[in-house]
């Protein structure tokens, strides 16, 4: 059998490899300067005041939904097409995930079904970018704020991206109908550090509560200590040792390996996303016309130049090529095609069934996309004979 392409994989270059061995040659392997110098360079990129970098996206999103005071009593709406941390992150916290359908162009949250399915303790919105693909941020930041509650956007897929709104172009991350925006460095995405994830926002109160529930709820910084300094406190000295535990927090914290890693990959992001666009584009091209298969469609709002593209996932009807998904994923695996299911909606997975009843027919649109989705591989490091591989295999499977 041929060498598998996979759906998705990282893309290191040899200034990748030097920029984390200098960090492994200095003093500090974490929390040392790296990790600033990443998250001021990362806020510049994405237009926001500042970011804040985790060891996950899933971390970042825990911490969204901590800063923002969700808890017990609270829902939380979410897209059923994507990763299962988007919805579990409100679960971390003790509210209750809910999920609103998706459109059928971009399959991402559908502003309509949102409103629908709001309730009076709806506290906040978790609005993901399918495959690289902006939502509709401004429709469901109306939707949400009309209701007094905060929007968090999950950026996974979209780093680097932007969105045409009225004239003007905005980057995810960086335009303001979302809270705070999270990003994801796993190595199947755009940029990796490996693991990794970073929280941005304009809001200085949530990102200086992200650094503490990051780092153990623990404040280093005098000015802002609470007790310490009072008059009649025991703990009235504070010293130059001297922290305080503010809040229950974590160790969220992204290593200076990583954030060396995550520097050198964001100043090749322009390149990295313009690779992905071309065999994004060439498949366009190439499965334009296939009975069997729907390509990813643009909504309105969005335009190929501006979306970052992570995954490239078709709808594919397997009744007509008169083979199971399972039988067409093995017959492209012979053809050395790694292929993808992205994503089992996340209200059908066993633990939401039973821990909050819901079950199929709940978002029926994202239920039949599930259907018939296949994501083929996608990833900057791809050559042209890997695309044409890909395109041959795909173009190929009616005449089995
Ligand atoms: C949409 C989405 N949200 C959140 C995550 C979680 O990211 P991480 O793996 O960095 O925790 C992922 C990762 O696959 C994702 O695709």
């Amino acid at each position: 059998m041929a060498e598998l392409l996979p759906y998705g994989r990282q893309n290191i270059s040899e200034a990748d490899i030097e920029a984390v061995g200098e960090v492994l040659r200095s003093d500090f392997l974490t929390c040392g300067p790296k990790v600033a110098e990443f998250e001021q360079a990362f806020a510049e990129a994405v237009g926001a005041r500042h970011a804040v970098a985790m060891n996950s996206a899933t971390a970042a999103l825990h911490v969204a939904m901590l800063v923002a005071g969700v808890g017990p009593g609270d829902r939380v709406i979410t897209s059923p097409n994507t990763f299962l941390a988007s919805a579990n992150c409100a679960a971390f916290v003790g509210a209750t995930p809910d999920f609103a359908d998706i459109d059928t162009v971009s399959y991402n949250l559908d502003p309509a079904a949102l409103e629908e399915r709001w309730q009076p303790d709806t506290r906040a919105v978790v609005a993901v970018d399918y495959a690289g693909q902006p939502c509709d941020m401004p429709a469901i930041a109306r939707i949400a704020r009309e209701r007094g509650a905060i929007v968090v956007e999950d950026a996974c897929h979209g780093v680097g991206g932007g969105f045409v709104h009225e004239g003007r172009t905005w980057k995810l991350g960086g335009h303001r109908w979302a809270d705070m925006t999270v990003f994801s460095f796993h190595p199947v995405k755009t940029m990796t550090t490996g693991e990794g994830g970073m929280l941005v926002t304009d809001n200085d109160e949530y990102a200086q509560r992200a650094r503490l529930f990051r780092s153990h709820g623990m404040e280093r910084e005098a000015s802002r200590f609470e007790s310490f300094g009072r008059v009649g406190d025991s703990l009235a000295e504070a010293g130059p040792w001297a922290y305080e535990m503010q809040e229950l927090g974590f160790n969220y914290r992204l290593t200076d390996i990583q954030c060396a890693l995550g520097l050198s990959q964001l100043h090749r992001l322009p390149a990295l996303m313009a690779r992905r666009r071309e065999i994004v584009a060439r498949y366009n091209e190439a499965f334009a016309g296939l009975p069997f298969l729907i390509r990813p469609q643009l909504s309105a709002a969005n335009s190929q130049p501006l979306v970052s593209w992570h995954l490239y996932t078709v709808q594919m009807d397997f009744v007509q090529l008169g083979r199971s998904r399972t039988r067409i994923m093995t017959d492209l695996r012979h053809h050395g095609i790694g292929t993808q299911v992205l994503y089992i909606p996340v209200h059908l997975q066993p633990w939401y069934r039973r821990q909050y009843g819901y079950g199929p027919g709940k978002c029926p649109v994202a239920e039949a996309y599930y259907q018939r989705a296949l994501s083929l591989p996608l990833y900057s490091a791809m050559t042209d004979a890997d695309v044409e591989q890909v395109i041959q295999a795909v173009r190929g499977l009616a005449d089995q």
